[in-house]
């Protein structure tokens, strides 16, 4: 027998590596296990990678308000010299004032003569724009003194030529916004913005802003169209928000905190990001946060995604990675506010302060927010301490609100247990887990959650991403997790919801992989896991029912992960079948239950080589395909290909 076994085996690689024996699956779509919750898969946002300024938010020039700490980073003048004052074309000096709470600093534009000054800004690693399409300049001036006739603003590609041009006619001593529009004679990835000036004079310049025009929904200063759509595509249940590790600050100074982050774009007072430096590997010195993605442009993102909102808030410890700063419990007061102003920002009426500020800035809807979540990766004691009085507060006054708490970084260890032990002492409602592992531990943990305590807090997987080398390592390349989200979809009673991380990396720019989505100035593309996601996403199906194998889960027997929903408003069958295998496999699956309509619709994500990637040259080199599954009676038959995530969808009778 045991010959004769392997010889089948071997015969299977001969004709093409598959393996010569079926599996029997059996669903059971008679009975609900539990409903798939709308959010059981979302997205996680973070400012890392550049997804922030120079991503998502549309913004092309960086450094437009000479906040850097390096005031003219981002910023050449080509043509000063090391002569004498007298004798340079020009020069820009930063002026700062106190007389600005936030916004302090300025340029001061001298043109000594007719020379050719001009500054230049160099965009987030160049400025993307195509041919035909429009741009919105707008900027702030005051003529100091001269006669400062003109500004023009001409956007050159990387040989400075002119692709396009406008100008505005400066005409008041105080300071005031002017606005122009130009559009770009050719495609060009590494477009700088360059800005001279007729006469001689002094002038002082700031918020020196260029935005597409063509934005997501045509929104003035909003967000790039491409990377919302990919977002959009993933039909997310829910958006978490601002991070991450962002959320905490190197520092407790540097921690994110939206009250900073809304009102005129202006006055947000820029912030160092925390990303910045925190990778000798792959600094990022010129990586700061305009804040113009602030909290409003969130919870708006969330709505046009149709999203639940998911903010997440500093409890008053800073990175533990870093400096761990930890406030005081005594001054812990303002960070239960922020906590506390935020759920009024988003859901008060026009009467409540905050609500009025959500209404004075467009929105006088309420954003409607269900939960939120406080500190991101903290451990310890202090984190439990702080914990409490961050529910204590919210609970009183907000009941309705689902408060998301962590068990740090860590996906076991004592910290973890120590978190999870004291979480459910507390009655803790959604617990925010971390996974950052490599491929076989997420194989091997597909059945992580399969004897959790139903009686604890659910569980939100909130980052998670396989790391084909190590955690944080540069060479990590895109790895799949699709057999361990099959063990997500089977426990969804307890998971509620779930999200990779992180969402969006520059292909330039970037800090960490591996990561959902690339992009650069023109183009963006989808990874591997993108398509993943979206396969569990927009085929999550309504209740969940069973899928067995000889009456147990599949949880990698034959390399075979599974899982399966129905869709009780489209009468449909969900199975989801993931084959780690390196070779092919016949399955067959009996659907008991329910009675089938006709063939089944069979997408298939493929790639038959481990380390195939998608990328800018080919998109769509791994991308689901469709065809039909023939059915017969109630059973369908599939050849799951080496390496692949399948979804078979049966019409029910
Ligand atoms: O996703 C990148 C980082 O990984 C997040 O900021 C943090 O929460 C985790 O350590």
């Amino acid at each position: 027998m045991k010959h004769s076994l392997k010889k089948m085996a071997a015969l299977g690689f001969l004709l093409g590596a598959t393996n010569s024996w079926a599996l029997d699956l059996d669903v059971d779509a008679s009975k609900s296990l539990t409903k798939i919750q709308p959010t059981m898969y979302g997205i996680f946002f973070e400012d890392i990678n550049f997804a922030a300024d120079g991503g998502l938010y549309a913004e092309m020039v960086k450094n437009r308000s000479f906040e850097f700490e390096n005031r003219l980073m981002g910023w050449k003048e080509p043509n000063t010299s090391s002569q004498s004052f007298n004798e340079q074309s020009g020069i820009a000096t930063i002026i700062h004032t106190d007389q600005h709470k936030t916004n302090k600093n300025f340029a001061r534009i001298t043109v000594n003569n007719d020379k050719g000054y001009e500054i230049i800004n160099e965009g987030f690693r160049g400025m993307g724009v195509k041919k035909g399409a429009r741009y919105n300049l707008t900027l702030k001036a005051a003529r100091h003194s001269g006669e400062i006739k003109k500004i023009v603003v001409q956007l050159i590609d990387k040989d400075q030529k002119i692709l396009g041009e406008t100008s505005i006619a400066p005409n008041s001593s105080e300071w005031k916004s002017y606005s122009a529009q130009l559009s770009s004679s050719a495609t060009e990835a590494k477009a700088q913005l360059k800005i001279s000036f007729e006469g001689k004079g002094i002038i002082d310049l700031d918020m020196i802003s260029l935005f597409p025009e063509d934005t997501w929904k045509n929104r003035k200063g909003g967000l790039r169209k491409d990377l919302v759509q990919l977002l959009h595509d993933l039909q997310p249940g829910f958006l978490r928000f601002p991070g991450g590790c962002i959320v905490e600050g190197r520092t407790l100074a540097e921690r994110y905190q939206w009250k900073k982050t809304i009102g005129d774009v202006e006055e947000r007072e820029s912030m160092v990001n925390r990303w910045n430096k925190e990778f000798a590997h792959k600094p990022a010195p010129d990586y700061f946060q305009s804040f113009g993605l602030g909290f409003y442009e969130y919870f708006q993102l969330a709505e046009d995604l149709g999203a639940e909102p998911l903010p997440i808030l500093s409890c008053g410890i800073a990175c533990q990675f870093n400096t761990g700063e930890v406030v005081p419990m005594a001054e812990l007061d303002p960070y239960v506010q922020d906590a506390l102003d935020l759920i009024e920002f988003a859901n008060g009426d026009l009467n409540t302060p905050w609500g009025k500020v959500r209404a004075d800035m467009g929105h006088p809807k309420p954003f409607n927010l269900k939960m939120i979540g406080v500190g991101n990766e903290q451990w310890g004691y202090q984190y439990i301490e702080r914990f409490k009085v961050f529910q204590a507060a919210i609970k009183a006054k907000y009941p309705e609100i689902h408060i998301v708490s962590g068990t740090g970084p860590f996906a076991e260890g004592p910290h973890f247990d120590y978190a999870q032990t004291e979480l459910k002492k507390l009655n803790a409602e959604l617990v925010d887990e971390h996974y950052y592992k490599d491929p076989k531990w997420f194989r091997e943990n597909a059945a992580r959650y399969d004897n959790y305590d139903r009686t604890g807090p659910k569980i939100f997987a909130g980052e998670y991403a396989a790391q084909s080398v190590a955690p944080v390592s540069p060479d990590n390349k895109n790895n799949w997790e699709a057999a361990f989200m099959t063990g997500l979809e089977r426990n969804a009673d307890v998971v509620t919801l779930t999200s990779y991380a992180p969402l969006l990396a520059h292909a330039e720019a970037w800090q960490w992989t591996p990561d959902l989505i690339w992009f650069n100035n023109l183009e963006s593309y989808g990874s591997a896991n993108y398509y993943v996601q979206k396969l569990f996403s927009n085929n999550s199906g309504t209740d969940l029912i069973s899928i067995s194998y000889q009456g147990k889960p599949l949880t990698g027997q034959q390399n075979i992960f599974a899982s399966a929903t129905k869709d009780i408003n489209a009468k449909e069958i969900i199975i989801k079948l993931v084959n780690t295998d390196a070779k092919s496999q016949t399955v067959a699956i009996n659907i008991n239950g329910a009675k089938i309509n006709g063939a089944a619709k069979w997408i298939k994500l493929t790639s038959p080589g481990l380390d195939d990637l998608n990328s800018f040259e080919k998109p769509k080199n791994i991308y689901p395909t469709e065809s039909k599954l023939e059915t017969k009676g109630d059973k369908v038959s599939l050849e799951a290909a080496a390496y692949s995530v399948n979804v078979i969808k049966l019409k029910m009778k």
